[in-house]
């Protein structure tokens, strides 16, 4: 008999516990306090001060991974241990195998209080029990029979930190400039000298704005951060930032600025005419709040208050469409030698982020610099892209530069009129000192460059070097810019000595890869991935380079699935559903767009839908209970408000977008699709109400969830006797209304099914397996298809070039996802339309068509518990690999088809279970390890 003693004695360690290792995360964090380390200026930040979790809640959820474990291995239970600041230590034993998202099993956490946690697991292996959960593995529990020690090794400590969480915790005031500061006055700076004493240990820097903000400390950025505090439905809630600023302080004089940027608070994105007509407020606003904490345990606050100081800055204008102008004459840090006006504070609940901010994730070099017809510079990076550009220059002084920026070309020249009024122009009106003028400015013009070498030094690096032109306040969507103001056509490298796109967008953890032997799929599937990358950009957003850019409901709702499969959404999507509960008007109807700046809102199917389908895809991805019971109130208002404008169970003659870009309604009238409105709402009415019943469900409202589910069956009865045939003919006869009837299984006789199965097949084959679907049927068809057992349908569709099809995009040089199936016509011209985006997600919700049937992984249960494994075959594909970081770990499945043998390499992590599916038929159930299968295929 060998006992966890005799297994620990003779190996030394007890032998699970190397095996195993606790990586523990706290939930939906603003990933850690970060700060530039080193004090130097822009550009020498490395470093970042990682490790600590800043939570905006008392109690934190807790998850955690098991890097490996031995076959056989289960947690039964975990132990946590709580240590705080003062050394004092508690530890609690939680029995169970949960993993993901666990409730917080200490005491609440106090603004401001840092604590450690770590973990380590008691577990069974193999059906043998232990209880031991202490370091000395010696007692054998549970009775006589043999017993395995399974405990795993602490993991290395966690560190959270709690935000503000009172709004007694503020003092600092709402400030802004007592003059200028205007819309047309150069963006204001704001700020403050003050001195530090010796013995600082710890420095937080709290800090919003009604407007966008760039904060520094003796010169140096905060942060890598971009755009904070964000857009939130800022008449609700307002997000502030939290910074660890400790190295960049000094014993004695510091100074504390913020520049503030119009972003979404002001500016034609806050007053466009079809918006809410007015911006948030005609004046930005700053609220800062400096905590020091000092050796002896004296804390000092220094906050925005009357006293601070203001003044204008380089940034001469700013606007997220029409772009930046920067006169680099100016100094790097103004004189602040203006007033400041203590404002009413806006009265809003001030939110701590549960996402990540906006940050540069990449830069792209560019891969041509040519001279248009017109005599521009005209440079492509390859790639669409979401960001802005960063070119050093050499010029004379007062020299103006200016770059454009467009997705497409159209004649050899930016085509920009697809931007519609959007002017994407950044100005620069260049020092001709280069950045070492720069430089000695930014030391404040005595011990810098100039300082050190002289005027002629400067000159000397000026010429070397040239200056560097680079925004900071705006944001624009493209692949090509063109550059006016330099003597292009003489020599544009005398002038032009770098240039490299800069990507930006919330700075998200990627989650889901997947890769097939078809070229044309890859690149695809990079498009959808890069258009995810531009357009979640704070909140998820229509596209990121016109006059809109804006969170369109419709638009998430049907890429929700797509985007929790790529990368990891929870908090970024749990902050835009807040905002959207926010938002909602008090008679339940959801805005077209959050946060909403539409005057007038309707209840629009398949974008009012988001409030429903959107907690339930973060439900079905993560396993957020919380997230459902946090929406549900909003859910039931949206349910009550559509039902309020039914008929007998039907949502009848609303004034719908529908099937929104249908490729056979007209280029001008896209809400004008094939399938009837009526149709289409009403199939939205049963999902959301479907979905209704089951949140109810997992939320234990069983006398509701019976209530929807009985509505649900009402609205099928109503939908199958109003609009389909006994010959299964279903209204309006195209693809999109059997993809909804037949995915959402709101056809419920079997035969009629069959026949509506049927019927799409046939429609698919008139078309060539071309598409034909708009926003609303496109994200269900290949589904559709599948259900109805048309697999090799659904795979011609994925794998066709002919337009309309996913693959006519990839062909015509696409590098993201248009938002028009013929976005570029066939001869390379620009669709005429008045909604001709290149960068739209909503199309690339394919992705999660390709993930779950090609890549063949699908969660089972919420939070990627339990996966099915079943890759379906098709089209001339020979190999397709797909992993995807859930919460347990890495799920991955890399199969290939060789010579008619079929073979799957699969990995799964602890915690999760997997039903395997071969394309044989065979059945296997597998949990943690690495499993290779074969079959044969004829
Ligand atoms: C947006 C869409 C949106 C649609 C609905 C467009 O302007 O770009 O993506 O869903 O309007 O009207």
């Amino acid at each position: 008999m060998t006992t966890s003693l005799e297994r620990s004695s003779v190996e030394g360690e007890p032998h699970y516990r190397a095996s195993v290792d606790g990586i523990l995360r706290f939930e939906q964090l603003q990933p850690t306090l970060r700060t530039r380390l080193g004090g130097g200026g822009e550009g020498d930040g490395d470093g970042l001060s990682a490790g600590i979790t800043v939570v905006g809640t008392a109690r934190p959820r807790l998850s955690w991974r098991y890097a490996s474990a031995e076959p056989g291995w289960r947690q039964r239970g975990v132990e946590l241990e709580l240590t705080r600041a003062d050394g004092f230590r508690t530890g609690i034993h939680l029995a169970g195998d949960e993993q993901a998202l666990v409730a917080w099993p200490f005491g609440p956490l106090t603004s401001r209080e840092r604590v450690a946690v770590r973990m380590r697991a008691c577990a069974e292996v193999a059906g043998e029990a232990s209880d031991a959960t202490g370091a000395t593995a010696g007692h054998a529990h549970g009775g006589s029979k043999a017993v395995a020690v399974a405990d795993s090794a602490w993991s290395a400590p966690a560190y959270v930190e709690a935000a503000l969480l009172e709004p007694g915790d503020w003092s600092a005031q709402w400030i802004t400039p007592a003059t200028g500061g205007g819309i047309f006055d150069p963006a204001p700076v704001l700020g403050t000298r003050f001195d530090v004493s010796d013995g600082l240990v710890d420095a937080r820097l709290r800090i919003t704005a009604l407007g966008i903000f760039e904060a520094r400390i003796n010169g140096a950025l905060v942060s890598e951060d971009h755009f904070a505090p964000g857009w939130s439905s800022y008449d609700h809630r307002l997000r502030y930032q939290n910074y660890d600023v400790t190295a960049l302080l000094q014993p004695g004089e510091n100074d504390l600025e913020a520049l503030l940027g119009n972003g979404w608070y002001r500016g034609r994105i806050a007053s466009f005419s079809l918006h809410r007509g007015h911006p948030y407020g005609e004046k930005l606003a700053l609220l800062a709040q400096l905590e020091l904490t000092f050796a002896d345990g004296r804390r000092e606050t220094i906050g925005s208050d009357g006293g601070w100081s203001a003044g204008g800055s380089r940034v001469l204008a700013n606007d997220f469409y029409d772009g930046q102008t920067t006169d680099l004459h100016l100094p790097v840090r103004p004189a602040r030698d203006g007033a400041v006006t203590v404002v009413p504070s806006p009265g809003v609940e001030l939110v701590a982020p549960v996402a990540p901010a906006v940050r540069e994730t990449q830069t792209v070099p560019a891969v041509s610099t040519t001279l248009t017809a017109s005599g521009r510079l005209l440079v492509d990076f390859g790639q669409n892209v979401v960001g802005w550009v960063r070119l050093r220059v050499r010029g004379e002084a007062g020299q103006r530069v200016s770059v454009r920026h467009a997705e497409v070309l159209e004649n050899g020249e930016l085509s920009l009129r697809p931007l519609r009024s959007a002017k994407v122009t950044d100005t620069y009106i260049l020092a001709g000192t280069g950045d070492a003028g720069a430089a000695w400015d930014a030391a404040g013009g005595v011990a810098g460059v100039a300082g050190a070498a002289g005027a002629a030094g400067v000159a000397s690096v000026a010429a070397e070097l040239g200056e560097l032109l680079e925004p900071n306040l705006v944001f624009h969507g493209f692949r090509y810019i063109d550059i006016d103001g330099l003597n292009a056509a003489e020599d544009p490298a005398t002038e032009l000595l770098s240039v490299e796109a800069v990507v930006l967008g919330s700075d998200l953890e990627r989650t889901g890869w997947f890769e097939t032997s078809s070229v044309e799929l890859n690149q695809l599937h990079q498009n959808v991935v890069w258009g995810m990358r531009g357009n979640f950009l704070d909140v998820p957003t229509d596209c990121p380079q016109r006059d809109e850019r804006l969170g369109w409901t419709g638009d998430i709702q049907v890429f929700a699935p797509t985007a929790t499969s790529l990368f990891d959404v929870s908090g970024f999507l749990s902050s835009w559903l807040a905002d959207l509960a926010a938002d909602q008007l008090p008679d339940g109807t959801v805005p077209a767009v959050i946060p909403r700046v539409f005057l007038e809102e309707k209840p629009l199917a398949g974008w009012g839908d988001a409030a429903v389908i959107v907690p339930w895809a973060l439900y079905e991805a993560y396993g957020d209970r919380a997230i459902l019971e946090r929406q549900y109130p909003s859910m039931t208002r949206w349910h009550d408000r559509v039902t309020a404008d039914t008929t007998d169970n039907l949502w009848l003659g609303g004034d719908q977008l529908g099937d929104w870009l249908d490729p056979l309604a007209p280029p001008d009238a896209p809400a004008k699709a094939q399938a009837d409105p009526d149709v289409v709402a009403s199939a939205y009415y049963a999902r959301s109400i479907d979905l209704l019943a089951r949140v109810a469900a997992v939320l234990g409202r069983h006398d509701e969830a019976e209530r929807y589910e009985r509505l649900a069956t009402g609205i099928r009865a109503a939908f199958n006797r109003e609009f389909v045939s006994p010959e299964g003919i279903v209204r309006s006869d195209c693809q999109t209304v059997y993809a909804l009837a037949i995915r959402w299984r709101l056809i419920t006789d079997a035969d009629v099914l069959a026949l509506a199965g049927q019927r799409l097949r046939e429609l698919v084959d008139e078309r060539n397996f071309t598409v034909a679907t708009g926003f609303l049927g496109t994200p269900v068809i290949l589904d559709a298809l599948l259900d109805a057992g048309q697999l090799d349908a659904a795979y011609a569709m994925v794998l066709g070039h002919e337009h309309p099809s996913w693959l006519y995009s990839v062909d015509l040089g696409a590098t993201t996802v248009w938002e028009r199936w013929d976005s570029l016509l066939p001869d390379g011209s620009v669709n005429p339309g008045e909604m001709t985006s290149f960068n739209h997600y909503a199309f690339g919700a394919v992705a999660d068509w390709m993930h779950r049937v090609i890549g063949g992984l699908t969660p089972t249960s919420p939070g990627y518990r339990d996966v099915s494994i079943a890759p379906r075959l098709g089209g001339d594909l020979t190999s397709a690999s797909i992993s995807h970081l859930s919460p347990f770990g890495l799920i991955a499945a890399d199969w290939c088809l060789n010579g008619g043998v079929f073979a799957l390499a699969l990995t799964v992590p602890v915690g999760v279970t997997a039903a395997v599916t071969l394309p044989s038929g065979e059945h296997h159930r597998v949990t943690h390890g690495e499993h290779v299968f074969t079959c044969d295929v004829p």
